[in-house]
């Protein structure tokens, strides 16, 4: 994604303080554990903003068995990210999600796997293939603004809307197939995600096989999941496929010389579950978060169907369009400020290191969290506040390139960053020519950190015509 920052640092905090010993990190005392624990499980995102603000940059949880390393300093997801990322795995939350459900697909897969599997699909995702999905995506932008027709004046539940709408785009951009008669998708995979979450906060003490409803519930839904990568798997080796290209076809030709089956199945399905997750609910997320600061800022909104209107007039937008459409390109990286899809990127280190002067172990939990980084004082100026215009020129950022990480940042960057930005951009445009959404009386829409920023209990809004 073009990014409009700048290094070096201008922040608050200085990440370059001598070394200290283990007890001088700050952080809540062992009283307030229980207190912790509660809201690990019902607000993570006040839990990291309020201890940024109590203790600064650094922050040693201290909770019963695990303890949780909270680092909020550009540099320092600079150097667990990137400088050092070969000194670390992926964390707490993925660890679990790995455990239950993504297996080793790209997300959750380390090493050798993981370089392996990422050369695979890089290719799907090259820039040429970019442009020929913009068609995918104005289709399925479309067809939602078809069903919108039907239902002016009405409430609609706009982030179910934006599911089934990336949904439909991944499955024809990267499947090369229509998965809306798999629905059950979107529920599934809420389903796995609450029981991942639910394992890393009950620290793994309740096992699977126990017949609790929340157990019962997240395997059913794998199930599901799992039936319907065998369609799509099945489906392609019955049709032969598409041209050959998609990421269906290359991962099946990459692993077609695995003789023994049960291996062979067992990577296509970490590998296509792990892409329908990654690929679809963070641009739902993405979206579902612009219309609602939208609904909540009209003048941006007016500002945005102007610009669709002068750019595209009647036209389906193309790829061509994403440079003629800046004022949309800065409400979606203003969005993904403020409401950063993926909010908390977690880490193991494997041996001890050093983090901005503090001394980590090795095997120790590491959060950066896109989230508070997005909205730190010492790089954003009135930081809870919806100022797409900040992105508009490199010089109204006057911040670090750390502290804006919607795609994460190193080796484990988001492969889909290019698709997930096209997409949001021209469905915004698409959208906000001919309609504006007003939040329907009494919703008050929460985010809800779950794998992705969510939005709790949907996005009820009611249909205009811009
Ligand atoms: C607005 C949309 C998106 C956002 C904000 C986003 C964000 C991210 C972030 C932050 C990571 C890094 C996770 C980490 O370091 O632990 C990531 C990784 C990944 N994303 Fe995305 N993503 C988006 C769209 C997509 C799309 C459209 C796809 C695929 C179709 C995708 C597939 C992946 C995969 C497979 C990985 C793992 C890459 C690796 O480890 O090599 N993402 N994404």
């Amino acid at each position: 994604m073009g990014m409009t920052v700048a290094e070096p640092a201008s922040g608050s905090a200085s990440a370059q303080s001598p070394v200290r010993s283990r007890r001088d990190y700050p952080g809540p005392p062992m009283h307030a554990v229980p207190g912790l624990l509660r809201k690990l499980w019902f607000d993570r995102l006040a839990m990291l903003t309020d201890a940024a603000r109590e203790y600064g940059d650094v922050v040693k949880f201290a909770m019963g068995p695990k303890t949780l390393y909270f680092f909020n300093h550009p540099d320092h997801a600079k150097h667990v990210l990137a400088d050092n990322a070969a000194n670390y795995h992926k964390g707490i939350g993925l660890a679990e999600a790995r455990r239950l459900l993504l297996g080793d697909g790209l997300l959750t897969s380390e090493d050798e796997v993981w370089k392996h599997q990422r050369r695979i699909i890089q290719p799907a995702f090259r820039r040429d293939r970019l442009a020929g999905f913009a068609g995918v995506v104005t289709d399925a932008g479309e067809a939602l603004k078809a069903r919108l027709s039907t239902r002016v004046g009405e409430v609609v539940d706009l982030s179910a809307e934006m599911t089934r709408l990336t949904m439909s785009v991944l499955g024809k951009s990267l499947l090369s197939a229509d998965l809306s008669p798999l629905r059950m998708l979107g529920p599934a995979f809420e389903e796995a995600q609450d029981r991942a979450m639910f394992e890393m906060v009950s620290l793994g003490a309740v096992p699977l096989w126990l017949p609790i409803p929340r157990n019962l519930r997240f395997r059913r839904a794998r199930g599901q999941l799992e039936d319907a990568v065998e369609v799509l798997v099945s489906g392609r080796a019955h049709s032969g496929g598409s041209d050959g290209t998609d990421l269906l076809s290359l991962l099946a030709g990459a692993y077609a010389g695995e003789r023994d089956a049960r291996k062979r199945w067992r990577v296509l399905r970490d590998e296509i579950v792990t892409i329908l997750l990654a690929g679809h609910e963070t641009t739902a997320s993405t979206l579902s978060w612009t219309w609602y600061l939208l609904s909540q800022h009209p003048e941006a909104g007016a500002a945005m169907h102007a610009e669709a209107m002068e750019v595209l007039g009647d036209r389906t937008p193309g790829s061509e369009d994403l440079t003629r459409l800046p004022y949309t390109t800065t409400v979606i990286q203003e969005t993904m400020r403020l409401y950063p899809p993926v909010w908390g990127l977690t880490r193991r280190s494997l041996a001890a290191d050093e983090v901005g002067g503090y001394p980590l172990p090795a095997d120790a939990d590491v959060m950066i969290s896109p989230y508070t980084l997005h909205r730190h004082p010492g790089f954003w100026p009135e930081p809870d506040e919806f100022r797409p215009e900040r992105f508009a020129t490199a010089t109204a950022v006057t911040t670090h390139r750390y502290a804006y990480i919607p795609f994460g940042a190193g080796p484990r960057v988001c492969v889909g960053s290019h698709l997930g930005m096209m997409e949001a951009t021209l469905i915004a445009a698409m959208v906000a020519r001919d309609y504006r959404f007003e939040l329907a009386p009494g919703a008050r829409p929460q985010p809800e950190a779950m794998l992705s920023l969510r939005v709790r209990g949907g996005l009820p809004v009611r249909v205009c015509r811009a």
